[in-house]
């Protein structure tokens, strides 16, 4: 973080988080992190300089040691954090933006603006709002700028998409240049797409994907822009089919999560990569765990909240708030709810029974999962839930026999082996 930051263009405001935050030897296993204050329409600026500057660093990190583009991922619905977010990260110089969980037609206007380090607005979907409610969240980067900077490269953008459809609404509505789609199909790790028309769910409870919700390739040839194929891809085997079938290339999340590189916690990644060679790796999709409502990967591992009893006795809390839903309350105002948080704060926001059922705090289990779990009284410590791709069990191919260790420049060579 303290080389990212020391790169970042404005040092005043990375001296501002540094000092504020940086414990030197670390925060005490029993001590609670500091929480900050949660992601709302008008963001608290102390908020909007951690956007930017944990953009900053991520990227700025993944460019060290190569000349090779790095792109960065964000989910459509998490909206507030997004002006900010990509700012920083295209200050850091990031090639690319993927954008999926929604529909994100109005992001390409903004790269064109942010990277002349001009004021973006983006409108916050807020359920129930009228006409005339202002929903429209503004940035302007003069505001955050220390300095005159020339402008940026304006990154590349591509949509993740699950439907022919949406690529080509994307193609003729969104408000400036989509340079790609990344076609991701429900067998991928994270959050998948649900499946078209009613929900029907098999007798484990995982959602049934039929026939409509095939993505046809010659459609996508026919729009002319590139693609990347996604969703059990991790094999040289598909890769050449991909190819072969005019993708540009493939994008892989599942092989990396569990290489050495990965963020992933140590003792759940050495755990599921057992149960990797002993066959025993299970992933279920989930269609109530992610409180954006959209079905979830997990995948199976004692101790974490993929466990009825651990996920049972988690109590719940809502202090991150990434994934609330904006709405508008009795007053006219703009309130926050979130199907994780306790059931009678949701209720009391007029949230329904019925969206709290399952629910997993994504924000605290998924922070945890990389190694920060939030320490509550000193004694509860969250614990995580991993999400991998349903070929959770090929990633054998990339681990040497007899090791439970293999480096991302690993998979990356076996993949492109011919
Ligand atoms: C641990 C993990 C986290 C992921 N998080 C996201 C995400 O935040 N946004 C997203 O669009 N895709 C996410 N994905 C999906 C990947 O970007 C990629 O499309 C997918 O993993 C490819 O299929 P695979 O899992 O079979 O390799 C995630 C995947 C994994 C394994």
């Amino acid at each position: 973080m303290r080389r990212g930051l020391d790169h970042f263009p404005f040092p005043v405001m990375a001296e501002r988080a540094w000092s504020k935050f940086y414990i030197p030897g670390g925060k005490a296993a029993s001590a609670s992190y500091k929480t900050v204050p949660m992601h709302t329409k008008d963001t608290p600026r102390e908020l909007s300089e951690l956007c930017i500057l944990a953009n900053f660093v991520e990227v700025f990190l993944a460019r060290e040691g190569h000349d090779n583009p790095v792109g960065i991922n964000y989910l459509e619905k998490i909206q507030i954090p997004h002006l900010p977010s990509l700012y920083g990260a295209m200050l850091a110089g990031v090639g690319y933006i993927l954008m999926g969980a929604g529909v994100p037609l109005k992001i390409p206007g903004v790269l064109d603006l942010l990277s002349c380090h001009k004021p973006a607005t983006y409108a916050l979907h807020v359920t129930g709002a009228e006409d005339g409610d202002d929903t429209t969240m503004t940035f302007v980067p003069s505001e955050f700028m220390e300095r005159e900077l020339v402008p940026l490269v304006r990154p590349k953008f591509l949509a993740v998409i699950a439907s022919n459809t949406l690529a080509a609404t994307m193609v003729k509505r969104a408000n400036g240049r989509v340079d790609g789609f990344v076609i991701e199909g429900p067998t991928a790790g994270g959050h998948n797409a649900p499946p078209r028309g009613k929900l029907q769910l098999d007798e484990a409870g995982e959602p049934i994907y039929g026939e409509r919700d095939q993505v046809d390739l010659g459609k996508i040839r026919e729009l002319g822009v590139p693609f990347w194929l996604a969703g059990g891809y991790g094999s040289p085997e598909k890769v050449r089919e991909s190819l072969a079938a005019g993708a540009t290339g493939v994008q892989v999340g599942t092989a990396f999560a569990y290489c050495a590189e990965s963020g992933l916690r140590e003792d759940y990644k050495q755990a599921l990569l057992e149960k990797v060679v002993t066959g025993d790796a299970r992933v279920a999709t989930d269609s109530l765990a992610s409180p954006t409502g959209f079905p979830f990967k997990v995948a199976k591992l004692e101790g974490t909240l993929s466990e009825r009893e651990v996920y049972s006795a988690r109590p719940r809390i809502c202090d991150l708030g990434y994934l609330r839903e904006a709405y508008r309350d009795t007053d006219g105002k703009i309130g926050y709810r979130c199907p994780g948080e306790p059931v009678t704060v949701y209720l009391s926001k007029g949230g329904q029974l019925e969206n709290t059922i399952g629910r997993t705090c994504l924000c605290n289990a998924l922070v945890a999962t990389i190694g920060h779990p939030q320490v509550r009284c000193g004694r509860y410590v969250e614990r995580g839930l991993v999400t991998s791709g349903d070929d959770l069990a090929g990633i054998v191919r990339f681990m040497p026999q007899g090791e439970l260790n293999f480096g991302a420049a690993d998979v990356v060579n076996i993949l492109l082996k011919n």
